[in-house]
């Protein structure tokens, strides 16, 4: 099993490179928000209780997160590994990580940290578009979705914006981010898989770098 994680601030572009790098190299997305917003869809407990923490850019507490990729880690389709997307996000989640893969006779190949600056990803997040149809993501200032004709249709009904991608919210899960997530970079800085990419640049130069890193 090979397993990576994506860290980064909220906008540095985990979700949007995680794409690509799933069809590249056949590992499984495993997004906790992706979770999160999915059992909120189904209206089960666990959506409502995520939601409260969400929707103010707080962190979901670890017990609640670390149970819930457990499962997922149980499933079927967890077969050649799995990119971690925002997860883990403090040290106890790191550790129960570390505990679980142990378990299996595994580890982390490679921590990618996307780095990009605060103000930049207030921009990026404020202009996060998601279809309702495919999910599909985009961003009304640097990825337009476009018609058949090359037209930029961001204002059209299909395109919506996540609840926590206000300024506010956002202000909130950056300091959340700079106090219970960045210790992870020295964590994973000090077992030697930690990866630096700079995350500002054009998607497809991000993209270069990733799939570098990742071997793919
Ligand atoms: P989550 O859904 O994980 O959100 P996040 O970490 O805040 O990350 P984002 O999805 O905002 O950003 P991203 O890095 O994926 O960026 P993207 O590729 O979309 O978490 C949401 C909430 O769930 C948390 O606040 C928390 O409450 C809870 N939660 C989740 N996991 C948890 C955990 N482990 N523990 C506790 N709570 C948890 O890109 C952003 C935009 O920029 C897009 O529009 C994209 O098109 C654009 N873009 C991407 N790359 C570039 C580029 N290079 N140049 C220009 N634009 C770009």
């Amino acid at each position: 099993m090979k397993n990576i994680i994506f860290l980064g601030p909220p906008g540095a572009g985990k979700g949007t490179q995680a794409k690509v790098a799933v069809e590249r190299t056949g590992l499984t997305h495993v997004s906790t928000g992706d979770l999160f917003r999915a059992a909120l869809r189904e209206g089960t407990p666990l959506g409502l209780k995520a939601k409260s923490y969400m929707d103010k850019g707080e962190l979901v507490p670890d017990d609640v997160v670390i149970d819930m990729l457990l499962e997922r880690l149980e499933q079927p389709d967890i077969t050649a590994g799995v990119i971690f997307d925002g997860f883990p996000r403090t040290l106890e989640q790191a550790r129960a990580l570390d505990e679980t893969l142990e378990r299996r006779g595994a580890q982390i190949a490679a921590v990618l940290l996307f780095a990009v600056e605060d103000e930049v990803l207030v921009q990026r997040i404020s202009g996060r578009l998601t279809s309702k149809t495919t999910g599909e993501v985009y961003n009304r200032y640097f990825n337009p979705p476009r018609d058949a004709a090359g037209n930029d249709i961001s204002d059209s009904d299909e395109y919506y914006q996540r609840p926590d991608d206000n300024e506010e919210t956002v202000r909130n899960r950056l300091r959340v981010y700079h106090n219970q997530t960045s210790p992870l970079i020295a964590y994973y800085r000090e077992r030697g898989v930690l990866h630096e990419l700079d995350g500002q640049q054009e998607m497809a130069d991000v993209t270069r770098q990733m799939l570098e890193v990742i071997g793919a």
